[in-house]
């Protein structure tokens, strides 16, 4: 059997892990398989907190994914140093969840960036937390997933 080329990891974070950075991976997930380059990545996903551990993705965030033909299917996990490590590249919703993974790793972990650093100025530096909020704000997360997915792959290819 031929050998395969290591597969490049990506990890996606928020607090969570239910609604932001599932909705990322299946983002991710949806373009890799359209651009046909699904065999070189393994994209994944997890949260800072541990509030949800092993639970399918918010009902809410599902719904507003689904009605974009995104299908979100991943279980929470509560990220952990060793994750990090093991990552090409790990991608942190906000600012909080990038300092939380930084605290965690205690050496510099230059595999570590915020979502929005490929994103420009029209957008926020943080992916809003939609939890508490209106549907709309589901729906707004998945348009700035869509705006940064492209960009992130063009940088990882
Ligand atoms: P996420 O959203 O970090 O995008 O998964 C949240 C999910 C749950 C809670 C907060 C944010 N919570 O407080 O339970």
């Amino acid at each position: 059997m031929p050998n395969s080329p290591k597969p490049f990891r990506l990890m996606f974070v928020c607090l969570g892990n239910i609604c932001r950075s599932p909705a990322a991976q299946a983002v991710m997930q949806a373009l890799v398989e359209v651009r046909k380059v699904a065999d070189r990545f393994e994209i994944d996903s997890a949260g800072t907190a541990s509030y949800h551990l092993g639970k399918l993705p918010d009902s809410r965030m599902i719904a507003a994914g689904a009605k974009r033909g995104f299908k979100l299917t991943s279980l929470a996990k509560a990220i952990t140093a060793e994750h990090v490590a093991s990552r090409e590249l790990v991608l942190a919703m906000d600012r909080e969840n990038l300092n939380n993974i930084r605290r965690l790793c205690k050496q510099d972990s230059q595999n570590v960036r915020l979502l929005s650093d490929y994103l420009d100025e029209t957008w926020p530096r943080d992916v809003p937390d939609p939890y508490y909020g209106s549907d709309a704000g589901f729906a707004y997360v998945l348009d700035m997933l869509e705006a940064a997915c492209p960009k992130i792959l063009d940088d990882c290819l």
